[in-house]
């Protein structure tokens, strides 16, 4: 492109070449460099997307831990998503960042991928509606979103080198799908490009998405940021549509890229195109200023400079704080929305009237409420069932901790550990130089850090010594360390034992995130002074991922700088009771109470970045939990504290079952609210779950030796292929979701469409032109309010098309009360990709199925 008539044109002919290279890559982890000379102000990135975490990757400033993606999205409801990116954009207003790493728009395509809980569906067409509001949300408050990750990464295992084979189809309906709508009806201002390649080519080269798709075919004009040490190679990624390389300050473009030019390898209009997106985004997000632009008139949506040209800060202040009344009320309110209530035997839930209650399971009083990885923030507080249920019932109710529900050892609670020098919960970590000279001492209120990444230490440590005091007096602690390296532990100055632990892993991310842990039962006196050395030894990853033949890494690949980094954890914990111990105590409570709560789930071991799942299966012993206190308990609820599928052996065995996701930090309070009936569990599943290990009509997520992993379920993912009898009958469908109200459906019908937007259907600025519109009637028959969410699925007369999600929308609806709910639906569910003539060919005839999801089909209309 030629720059000479683009408003930015005079600001870009001011920087030297190597100037504009220099603002192709990050500063430091999460921030890029600024230029005074245009006033560019150093942008701030932060993930996203369950919170605003701010810029430290791990033990950051308090920050609003909200519900996890499949709580939003299992809403159903386009305002409630939009009040979730608007609420995101309040967190970074207060944190000045100009950039929030979310939506993850990637679909449950495997049931087995760990990082399904930061994205909203198997299906594109709620997830690409969800993220549109969400994006909405936070775009109109002034804050960038960024929709990742580009494209078809729906699983962790081996992230980095994977290849995605999927055909251009299902790249089209499905995958690209929710990006389509995010960019055609929220006009999202970023887009991540994601660590897998794509059909042979990697993510942050693939010209044909990237440069013909989305920013051809679309006219998307937003930024396009590699994923974090996802850039393999400098000509092809800066040729392939990649505007910026994250994060910095070194990696494959800077001098290389420089050479590159020079070499007629890249063009330098090719630069400049990518410096165009960045200045665009940082002027959408009141990173640029007018003082910097010249004279030449050049609008900057009025963002006042000062008189250097500096750029005036764009945040508003007075946003609430993450643990203030107001956030209690929206995270509360949220997560209860998101969650699905999918068996209610005999309307035991919402427990009314109940006096006496055993509450019972490890997730009761650890509650989860949030995933791993990189999504993971420090909030001020988080919650647990036990609290927000004994607030609400009192002295009726008996907490019953359950079996364990890890396979590895975790981080100690900083409240079990005091730091040496300062008393104040949390450790004392030391850093020590090659030379053993020490360099800082800090202390720390959490109990693991990050070294080498976004610490900010001049110089690298060589070795950390962690020192703690233990007031525990109760017996044997279970003690160790997370991380790689060597460990030396000592109790009172006495070393008691050493490990060497190396990277665990196939990918350095998986290397990094999950590191290697240790832990061993130890008697330690009353109080001890415990310290734990870590040698750190960096891992050369060419020579580790050398020994995999079909990894190719080219000299100047990000990853390979990622050799340093360390995720350090500290371990001690009380041995508690065994499992046998634990269900038998629980099966006394449920006895004596009549009506017992088992809250079971996953943790964040399982729904993580990085790693995927092996099993359904819940961790530990909790099968046998359930269906112990099920035999002794009169009634029994289960609720379910994950966000992703899990097996359910003991379904009839139990009265009710409430999946509660991922519920951030009022989570506790959330699932009490609805179990007691403060709250109604309107949440439909937002994902179809298998009644086996395997029964999905996807389910391998570990890629082949020539590291490929084939899409092999097309356009048919989730329900549709379940649908198509791709796999066996599912334990509850996509849509399914009983809430406390009961419904009765009128007869459906066509409206004539006038062409604009319907009521609570379409998307806005979704075109609806030529989509059909379906009238139902649906009668509340329950005593409660409750609200109902209408869902239109299309079943194409064209042989071979699978049945897909068209419509849906809500409605709150009075006891007794009938209302007519209008679904719009979407015109892009009506066409199919035609590989032969490479483009879209329309599908107009067949029928339409108005249902509570696929097992619940209350009415039907057919399409001429
Ligand atoms: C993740 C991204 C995240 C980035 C920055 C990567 O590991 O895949 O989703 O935004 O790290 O933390």
């Amino acid at each position: 492109m030629s720059i000479g008539n683009h408003p930015f044109g005079p600001l870009i002919a001011q920087l030297p070449l190597e100037e504009k290279v220099h603002l192709l890559t990050g500063e430091t982890a999460f921030t890029l460099p600024g230029n005074e000379t245009i006033g560019l102000a150093p942008l701030a990135f932060s993930d996203g997307p369950t919170g605003v975490r701010g810029l430290k990757f791990i033990g950051g400033d308090a920050v609003a831990l909200f519900p996890n993606a499949t709580l939003i999205s299992g809403s159903w409801d386009d305002e409630l998503a939009e009040e979730v990116g608007h609420m995101l954009s309040e967190e970074a207003h207060r944190q000045s960042i100009h950039v929030v790493l979310g939506p993850t728009v990637n679909l449950h395509r495997s049931p087995l991928g760990g990082r399904l809980f930061e994205a909203y569906s198997e299906d594109p067409y709620l997830t690409g509606r969800t993220a549109a509001a969400y994006v909405r949300g936070m775009q109109g408050n002034g804050t960038a979103a960024c929709l990742k990750h580009l494209v078809a990464n729906e699983s962790e295992t081996l992230r980095n080198f994977m290849d995605s084979r999927v055909s251009e189809t299902a790249l089209r309906e499905v995958y690209l799908l929710p990006f389509e709508m995010a960019v055609e009806d929220a006009g999202a201002w970023s887009i991540m490009a994601a660590y897998n390649d794509i059909n042979g080519i990697s993510a942050t080269e693939n010209s044909h998405i990237t440069e013909e798709i989305v920013k051809g075919e679309w006219g998307w004009d937003g930024l396009l940021m590699s994923d974090w040490f996802a850039t393999k190679r400098t000509v092809e990624s800066a040729n392939g549509g990649l505007d910026l390389v994250m994060p910095g300050p070194d990696g494959p473009w800077g001098e290389r890229l420089v050479a590159a030019v020079r070499r007629g390898d890249v063009a330098e209009a090719t630069v400049d195109e990518h410096v165009v997106r960045l200045l665009r985004l940082a002027e959408r997000t009141g990173g640029l200023g007018a003082g910097g632009l010249g004279t030449d008139g050049l609008g900057t949506d009025g963002l006042g400079t000062d008189d250097g040209g500096a750029v005036a800060s764009p945040f508003k202040a007075g946003v609430p704080a993450p643990d203030s009344a107001i956030r209690k009320e929206q995270l509360r309110r949220i997560a209860a929305r998101g969650m699905v209530l999918v068996k209610n035997e005999g309307g035991i839930l919402p427990l009314e009237g109940v006096d006496t209650l055993a509450l019972v399971g490890r997730h009761a009083i650890a509650t989860q409420d949030m995933g791993g990885g990189s999504a993971q923030v420090n909030p001020p507080y988080q919650s647990t069932v036990a609290e927000g249920l004994s607030e609400r019932l009192g002295g009726g109710l008996t907490v019953v901790d359950g079996v364990g529900v890890r396979n590895r050892p975790v981080a100690a609670d900083p409240a079990f550990v005091t730091d040496p020098i300062t008393g104040e919960p949390g450790l004392r970590v030391t850093y020590l130089a090659a030379d053993g000279r020490e360099i800082d001492s800090a202390h720390e209120a959490g109990t693991a850090l990050t070294i080498g990444f976004d610490d900010g230490r001049a110089e690298p440590p060589a070795a950390v010594v962690i020192s703690a005091v233990l007031e525990n007096g109760a017996g044997p602690v279970r003690l160790g360390g997370i991380g790689a390296g060597r460990w030396t532990f000592a109790v009172d100055g006495e070393e008691v034992a050493t490990a060497q632990l190396g990277f665990s892993g196939s990918d350095p991310g998986e290397g990094v995130l999950r590191p290697p842990a240790y832990a061993e039962l130890r008697d330690l006196p009353e109080r001890a002074n415990v310290s734990a050395k870590l040698e750190f030894e960096p891992v050369d990853w060419r020579e580790v991922l050398g020994r995999n033949p079909a990894i190719k890494l080219a000299e100047e690949s990000h990853l390979l700088t990622t050799g340093s980094f360390n995720l350090v954890g500290f371990v001690a914990e009380a041995a508690g009771r065994t499992d046998e111990e634990a269900i038998a105590a629980a099966e006394d409570a449920a006895r004596a109470a009549g009506t017992a709560v088992v809250v079971v789930g996953l943790t964040e071991e399982d729904e993580t970045e990085a790693s995927d799942k092996q099993t359904l299966a819940l961790p530990g012993r909790q099968d046998e939990l359930v269906r112990r206190v099920a035999a002794a308990a009169e009634r029994t609820v289960v609720v379910v504290n994950a966000a992703t599928p899990v097996l359910m052996p003991w379904l009839a065995d139990v009265d009710a079952v409430l999946i509660a996701g991922l519920p951030g930090q009022e989570g506790g309070h959330a699932i009490a609210a609805v179990l007691t009936g403060e709250a109604e569990p309107t949440g439909r599943l937002v994902t179809t779950y298998p009644a086996a290990d395997g029964a999905s009509p996807a389910w391998e997520v570990t890629p082949d030796a020539a590291l490929r992993l084939h899409y092999t379920d097309g356009s048919a993912v989730g329900y549709r292929g379940w649908h198509a009898g791709n796999a066996p009958e599912p334990l509850f469908w996509l849509g399914h979701g009983l809430g406390y109200g009961s419904w009765e459906y009128g007869e459906a019908r066509l409206v004539p469409s006038s062409g604009g937007a319907a009521t609570g259907g379409a998307p806005t600025g979704g075109a609806t032109g030529g989509a059909p519109m379906v009238e139902v009637e649906v009668t509340n028959t329950s005593s409660r309010p409750s609200r109902e969410t209408v869902q239109v699925y299309f079943m194409p007369a064209e042989p071979g098309q699978p049945v897909r999600l068209a419509g849906y929308a809500g409605a709150d609806v009075a006891p007794g009360e009938t209302v007519t709910v209008t679904v719009a639906c979407d015109p892009r569910l009506f066409r199919r990709w035609d590989e032969a003539a490479a483009g879209w060919a329309p599908l107009g005839s067949g029928e339409l199925l108005v249902a509570r999801g696929l097992g619940d089909v209350r009415a039907q209309v057919s399409l001429p």
